[in-house]
């Protein structure tokens, strides 16, 4: 335990797969939230809720031996007026988001890190930031491939010039376009703007198709349309760089960029390693890459999550720069419901409510 610095206090909300289901305490690099405070060290996980009776059970049993002091709650509202906490998990699945967010808000923590995708409509976005800014609280969405090592790694050597300025970005994903391809929407933004932070999506182009049989629709509530998939989606950026986001057809599989530059092209994703490449195509050597320690995504989110509590930078994913994915993601679904029409963002239309239950 790391003695010299604070420690601050965590609670989640929802005990399934993302919170606590993907990994184990034995894992080197646990894809989840309880795995990500655990290597952090510098949270005390103090409460999490599920009205589920086998959700608790299963991270008691799981998860009790290096949480001994985490307190279980049946209900949100009991968890939350049980203590202030600094950050707050919300790790429900999206048609939840909003309600829960909503309560959560109200009890003010100082950070909620929030299970993408963020919310099922931009009205409903909107109302959470508003709700934010009146509390005081700071919304960090969970892209969490973005904060695995090797991207981070990779976004840093960008910036300081590997492939010179960034031209154009291929990011490779197909499905769900808020629950599931915007992981690899952030990470075509992430590079896109890597060497102008001040870059902005302007308008998108989309084509895609609504799935007839999609599992996760079938309990979806009136008023909510079913999440489209996504086949291609075009960006431009404020400074003339163009993202494209392609299906899973690339020869690398799903969740990775490649990444060109007036200098030379980069190759970076979660699953794969790092490489880059000159003008002539010959390899560029990826400084510090074999010494790179791994200890998850959700590590290194939490270790930006706590360095913002000390009063330093918020987290990648808060605030402004989860807008800008999501305003994406909607306006990707606008142009494939209207015919692969262009979009321009910020979208006009706030209300379309979209079953995104990723
Ligand atoms: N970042 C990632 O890579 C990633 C991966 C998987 C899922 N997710 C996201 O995480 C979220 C959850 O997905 P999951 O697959 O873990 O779902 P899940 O169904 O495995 O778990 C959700 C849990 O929330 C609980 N729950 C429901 N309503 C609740 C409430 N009001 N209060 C407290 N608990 C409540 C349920 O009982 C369940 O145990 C979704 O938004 C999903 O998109 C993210």
């Amino acid at each position: 335990m790391n003695e010299s610095l604070p420690r601050y206090r965590a609670a989640i909300i929802g005990l399934g797969a993302i919170a606590q289901g993907y990994g184990s305490p034995e894992c080197a690099a646990p894809y989840c939230h309880a795995g990500g405070l655990l290597h952090c060290d510098r949270f005390d996980f103090a409460a999490a809720a599920d009205p589920f009776p086998a959700a608790r059970e299963g991270f008691r049993e799981k998860w009790g031996a290096v949480f001994p002091d985490t307190t279980l709650f049946e209900n949100l509202e009991a968890m939350l007026a049980s203590e202030r906490f600094d950050v707050v998990a919300v790790c429900v699945r999206g048609p939840h988001h909003f309600e829960v967010m909503k309560r959560v808000l109200r009890a003010r923590p100082r950070l909620v890190f929030l299970e993408k995708p963020p919310t099922c409509s931009l009205a409903e976005m909107d109302e959470l930031l508003a709700l934010a800014r009146e509390v005081g609280a700071a919304i960090t969405v969970s892209y969490s491939r973005h904060w695995s090592p090797r991207v981070l790694w990779m976004e840093r050597l960008v910036q300081d010039g590997l492939i010179g300025r960034v031209q154009s970005v291929i990011g490779y994903c197909d499905g769900a376009i808020l629950s599931y391809a915007s992981h690899t929407t952030d990470l075509v933004c992430q590079f896109a703007t890597a060497t102008n932070q001040n870059s902005r999506a302007l308008r998108v182009r989309a084509r895609g198709f609504v799935p007839p049989d999609d599992p996760r629709s079938q309990n979806i509530e009136a008023g909510f349309e079913i999440e489209p998939r996504l086949e291609h989606l075009s960006i431009e950026f404020s400074d003339g760089v163009l993202g494209v986001h392609v299906g899973s057809h690339g020869d690398a599989g799903s969740f990775y960029a490649d990444v060109f530059g007036e200098r030379g092209r980069a190759r970076v994703g979660m699953y794969i390693e790092p490489q880059a490449w000159d003008l002539e195509g010959k390899p560029v050597e990826i400084r510090g890459f074999c010494e790179l320690e791994d200890k998850g995504p959700f590590t290194q989110a939490y270790r930006q999550i706590a360095v913002f509590l000390d009063g330093g930078a918020k987290p990648d994913c808060s605030d402004e720069a989860f807008v800008h994915i999501n305003e994406i993601g909607f306006g990707a679904i606008e142009s494939v419901l209207d015919g692969g029409k262009v979009v321009e963002l910020p979208n006009q239309n706030r209300t379309r409510r979209i079953w995104a239950n990723g």
